[in-house]
Order: C-alpha cells, then structure tokens, then sequence
C-alpha cells in the first residue's frame, strides 16, 4: 500500500461502494489546493441511471466544503486493468481542475497502474474559460 494519503483515501472509499448491480467497486480521492482530501465511491441504484461515480461523489464533497480546485485525482477500481474516469467524470473533473493536473488510476491494493494527466484524458477540453 502507498504512503500517499491520497491513495489511500481513494482505496478506503472503494471499500464502501454501494455496486450491488455491477459489482465493480470504485473509490476516487480530490486533492484540492489548500491541501485537504476529499473522498468518494460509486453509489448504485434500483433505477440504474440514477447511480453515480466515485469522482463525482469525491468531487461534491469537495464543494460542499468549500474547495474549488483540484490539485490530484486518484481512482481506485478493483480489476487488473487501470479503472479510468468515464467520460462524464472527466468532464466534471475539468470544472476544477487544469489541463495538468495529474489522474493516478490504483488498484484495490493501492499500487499505482497508471499516471495521465487530465489533458491526456481529456484533450480540448471544453470548461469555464471556454464561455468567456
Ligand atoms: N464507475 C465509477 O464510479 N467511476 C468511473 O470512472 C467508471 C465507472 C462506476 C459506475 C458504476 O457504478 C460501475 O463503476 C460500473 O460502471
């Protein structure tokens, strides 16, 4: 297991996931600039559409205390294979974030898979400064 909190916020929220339906079981930890973490996990439901991502959980948490800015991102899935952020959390991860700002993808132990910068995840991007 690393010794970065981040890491281990993000492995520590996977092992809340609510997946009853797909069962794969995501955790994703925000750093934001005034250094506090901020953690979240998929969230299933009854009605699938309305579940909703790790990231996004991470990043309402965030917000609701009051951080605006994302320094890291980590996400934690359970496979072999690197759990990147869908296309809709790359976009909500945008909103806060800048074209450098690294995505760490971990496996459920905590062992770094994969490290892209938001940029590589999303290039072009469409965000804030795009409707000044
Ligand atoms: N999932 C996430 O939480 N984050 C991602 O970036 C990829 C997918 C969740 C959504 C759903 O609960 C499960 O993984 C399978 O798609």
């Amino acid at each position: 297991m690393s010794n970065d909190p981040l890491v281990q916020a993000a492995v520590d929220a996977r092992l809340r996931a609510y997946a009853p339906y797909s069962r794969f079981q995501v955790g994703a930890a925000v750093e934001a600039t005034d250094g506090r973490i901020f953690a979240g996990c998929n969230v299933e439901n009854a009605a699938y559409p309305e579940g909703t991502c790790a990231e996004a959980g991470a990043i309402a948490a965030m917000v609701a205390q009051g951080g605006r800015h994302i320094r890291r991102v980590v996400v934690c899935g359970g496979g072999d294979a690197a759990c990147t952020p869908c296309g809709g959390c790359r976009q909500k991860i945008r909103e806060f974030a800048s074209p450098g700002t690294s995505v760490t993808m971990v496996s459920a132990g905590g062992a770094v898979l994969q490290v892209r910068t938001l940029a590589d995840l999303l290039p072009d991007s469409f965000g804030p400064d795009s409707l000044t």
